[in-house]
């Protein structure tokens, strides 16, 4: 055994951790404690967890769901399976009724001093890089794994002349995104789909924007994504989408361990830390991506239709 094949304490610990989630008793188990975790963390910051989902859950959301649901829409079976600690993944009105407060708790320690408002600051900076970077301001816009609706929100308060769609796979998230619209008094279109394979006709949006949707797809399915979006922009239309960033010294220094801990909610981490997400973009029939890091974990990736 050579000095640099010794096992570390990190990478025993990660082993460690492998294992044990390899135990399916065990995965439960530890994804229980990192949920119970995560929510108790929320509730410290002043993300009220469970009393927003206590209050979400007086909503008739079966009357919701007919609404917006696609009930012909065959799913791609990369998206069957569990995400985020959920076992059947986005397809749950568990995770539907909980991913905004996960937001709000996940982002707040993107910046130590933000607290409760990292979520808001990473939208702003997103935005702030596309007002720079996307020349004119786009009148039709198509927000892909818009979930819940908090992107395609931000969007449209961004570009309040503009027609905004939210697309998403999906509909229990939709539902939760249609309900907060008539909240909101907004009058936004939600599709029930696949980024993909969208069913929207060819050059009808300026933007096509996708945020935080591409760390949750293996690389075929986000090659499929940028074709798609480039069949759906306009000559001289924009695609951006803002996601984790592999470059980040904070991926670089994460503990192996904890690695394989978000590597356990998230199926996909590693195919979308491998993809040359701006060789993909050219290849698809866009030009000169640019790639912006505007957090110390994410990056605003933004190309335009040749
Ligand atoms: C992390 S959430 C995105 C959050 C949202 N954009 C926001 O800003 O809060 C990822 C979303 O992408 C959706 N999704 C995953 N794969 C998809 C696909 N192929 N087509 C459409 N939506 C997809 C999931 O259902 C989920 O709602």
């Amino acid at each position: 055994m050579t000095a640099s094949s010794l096992p570390t304490q990190s990478n025993l610990a990660s082993q460690l951790i492998n294992n044990i989630l390899a135990i399916k008793p065990l995965a439960k188990l530890a994804k229980y404690q990192a949920r119970k975790m995560i929510i108790n963390r929320a509730e410290k910051i002043g993300v009220p967890w469970r009393e927003n989902v206590r209050q979400l859950h007086l909503h008739n959301w079966e009357e919701e769901l007919a609404k917006i649901e696609n009930i012909n829409l065959i799913y791609p079976e990369y998206y069957l399976c569990s995400f985020h600690a959920y076992e059947t993944g986005n397809l749950s009105w568990e995770s539907a009724l909980e991913v905004e407060s996960a937001a709000y708790a996940v982002h707040a320690n993107i910046w130590p001093e933000a607290g409760i408002n990292g979520d808001t600051r990473l939208r702003q900076n997103y935005h702030e890089v596309l007002k720079q970077q996307v020349i004119v301001p786009p009148q039709t816009i198509l927000d892909i794994g818009c979930s819940v609706g908090m992107s395609t929100f931000s969007l449209q308060e961004t570009y309040p002349q503009a027609e905004v769609t939210g697309l998403d796979l999906s509909p229990y998230h939709l539902a939760v995104a249609q309900y907060r619209t008539q909240e909101k008094n907004l009058a936004i279109n939600w599709v029930h789909g696949a980024a993909e394979s969208t069913g929207l006709s060819d050059a009808s949006f300026d933007l096509v924007s996708a945020f935080l949707l591409f760390h949750e797809l293996p690389q075929k399915a986000a090659q499929n994504i940028f074709q798609e979006a480039r069949r759906l922009l306009r000559p001289g239309g924009y695609f951006t989408m803002m996601d984790m960033n592999p470059r980040a010294e904070a991926f670089k220094k994460m503990p192996p361990y904890v690695m394989t801990l978000l590597k356990s909610t998230e199926p996909y981490l590693d195919e979308y830390f491998t993809l040359d997400v701006a060789a993909n973009l050219i290849d698809a029939g866009f030009k000169s991506p640019r790639i912006t890091p505007m957090s110390p974990r994410h990056r605003t990736i933004v190309a335009q239709a040749e």
